[in-house]
């Protein structure tokens, strides 16, 4: 069964609000989703909700909101806090909404309110909304003497719905320390991993996976959500924890493996280390003083340069290769030979040319890898056209990545970023980043993400900075924008997520 981790799920969340769809309008499909889940168990009588102070709570705010102009149905909520403890704007929005909704409302402070209370003894059916899938750490109080007295009321006979899971559970694990005993779970868009786990199964009841309208692009788009998703710095690190990259480049070229390098640093990256052959290694310092220049030996990158590289790559967590190294058979033949010392690595340009063979097949299980190609660079790869069809140019890379056991993301108007099993879309970027080094520009931001997050999300993530760092820069350069241009966006992009 196809299910998503909670995380992913505020991911969509956040996508949608990025694409226009307020998080008002999911809470309210939510939660008319559960007024007719009520509807279908319990004709007429008295529905009694026990709402938390988070979203969850909020859907059935909106829920008390269209039962209550249902006739037949006396409704009742009791919010375990006080209206100015709800912790987000639309569930105190909804909750507002409920003074003019024909409802009658109870705020609590103490579980001591909560046991005089007899709204639980008269209710007919009761409504579980303490938590959902933001539920942390020990059940505190008054929720946890609300999740007993719910399940007493179960006990007795009682419907019991839960709100997205049963109050307590753990939405991916499933674990709980306490949890509602529901008869009936109405989960959002997809099923969450928790639901499907034994233990959960017998407090979950018949589990509903209800669609809330969220729009399909939020979940095959990347969007801001899947930012989210990155590892925050943390304000007790020490230098190196937010990454050490080496960037193995340049010999024909200069500028491409300095982009490279200085997009690892502006992604976050601590130390970026560029690897560059001699007869270009003073031209890549003097870009900046921020980075750290190690001299190959000759004036391309040859097999003779694996008399330092090992050491190098293994002080470093992430190798980002190829930019700018040329195509001479000596190089070609150095990848070739850099690679089994890498554990994570981010293959681009001139590195793809020397990945023929079983060579995938030979690091698969040491080292994971991400190949960021153009159309061009993965026919190549392929040894067949990239196809122009969009369907089959995911089919194609989904393919390709998993039968290589690789993360792909090719590049285009609109990126295919895929494990094999999972694939997104990404459409940030404009025509002004066809000129040349934005390329360079992605596999720096990609290896920097790398260096402290899953391969597949510093990949998707990577795809959607470097179109957003390109699209801030087309604000002002148009078409005339340089690779740099966009270098200099990326620390705004950055900022925003928070990262
Ligand atoms: N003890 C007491 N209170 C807790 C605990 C705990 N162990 N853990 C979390 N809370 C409180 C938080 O302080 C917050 O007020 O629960 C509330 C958050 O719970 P949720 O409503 O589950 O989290 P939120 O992220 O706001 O909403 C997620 O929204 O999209 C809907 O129903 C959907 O499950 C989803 C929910």
């Amino acid at each position: 069964m196809r299910y998503i981790s909670s995380s992913r799920m505020k991911a969509i969340d956040t996508n949608c609000a990025y694409l226009g769809m307020s998080p008002l309008q999911l809470m309210e499909n939510a939660g008319a989703a559960i007024a007719q889940s009520v509807k279908e168990r319990l004709g007429s009588g008295k529905v009694l909700f026990v709402a938390g102070r988070g979203n969850n709570g909020g859907d059935a705010f909106v829920a008390a909101r269209h039962l209550a102009g249902t006739p037949g149905y006396i409704v009742r909520v009791i919010l375990l806090g006080k209206d100015r403890d709800i912790g987000t704007e639309e569930a105190l929005h909804n909750f507002s909404l409920l003074r003019f909704s024909r409802v009658q409302t109870l705020e609590i402070r103490d579980s001591s309110q909560l046991t005089a209370s007899e709204w639980f003894s008269e209710a007919d059916l009761l409504v579980d909304a303490i938590f959902g899938t933001g539920v942390k750490g020990k059940i505190r109080e008054p929720e946890s003497t609300a999740i007993d007295l719910i399940n007493k009321e179960g006990k007795a006979g009682k419907t019991v719905i839960a709100v997205d899971i049963p109050s307590g559970l753990d939405p991916d694990g499933g674990e709980f320390e306490k949890t509602v005993d529901a008869d009936l779970t109405v989960t959002f868009h997809r099923m969450k991993a928790g639901l499907l786990t034994e233990q959960a199964k017998e407090h979950t009841g018949t589990v509903k996976v209800t669609e809330i309208g969220v729009c399909a692009d939020a979940e095959h788009y990347v969007g801001p959500g899947d930012l989210q998703m990155l590892q925050k710095r943390k304000p007790e690190a020490h230098k190196g924890k937010a990454g050490r990259i080496l960037v193995i480049g340049g010999g024909p070229y200069s500028g491409a493996p300095a982009l490279a390098a200085l997009a690892a640093l502006k992604a976050g990256a601590d130390l970026v280390t560029a690897a560059v052959p001699e007869s270009v290694s003073r031209i890549v310092a003097s870009y900046s003083p921020d980075l750290i220049v190690r001299k190959l030996s000759s004036n391309i990158l040859c097999p003779e340069d694996l008399s330092i590289l090992p050491d190098l790559i293994n002080s470093h967590d992430v190798v980002v290769m190829g930019m700018g190294l040329g195509r001479a058979t000596e190089t070609l033949e150095a990848v070739r030979k850099v690679l089994p010392f890498c554990r994570k690595v981010v293959l681009d340009a001139d590195a793809l040319s020397a990945l023929s063979g079983t060579l995938f097949e030979t690091l698969a299980g040491n080292c994971e890898i991400i190949v960021t190609p153009h159309a061009g660079e993965f026919a190549r790869l392929r040894n067949m056209e990239t196809p122009e069809i969009h369907e089959a140019r995911e089919k194609a890379v989904r393919e390709f990545s998993e039968e290589k056991g690789v993360i792909t993301l090719l590049k285009g108007k609109i990126d295919i970023i895929s494990d094999g099993k999972q694939t997104l879309l990404n459409r940030t970027g404009n025509p002004g980043m066809t000129v040349g080094g934005t390329g360079d520009v992605l596999a720096g931001i990609t290896g920097s993400l790398f260096s402290r997050n899953p391969a597949f999300l510093a990949a998707v993530c990577a795809a959607f900075i470097n179109g957003a760092a390109g699209d801030l820069a087309f604000e002002k350069a148009g078409n005339a924008l340089l690779a740099t241009d966009v270098l200099e966006k990326i620390p705004e992009i950055i900022k925003e997520a928070g990262i």
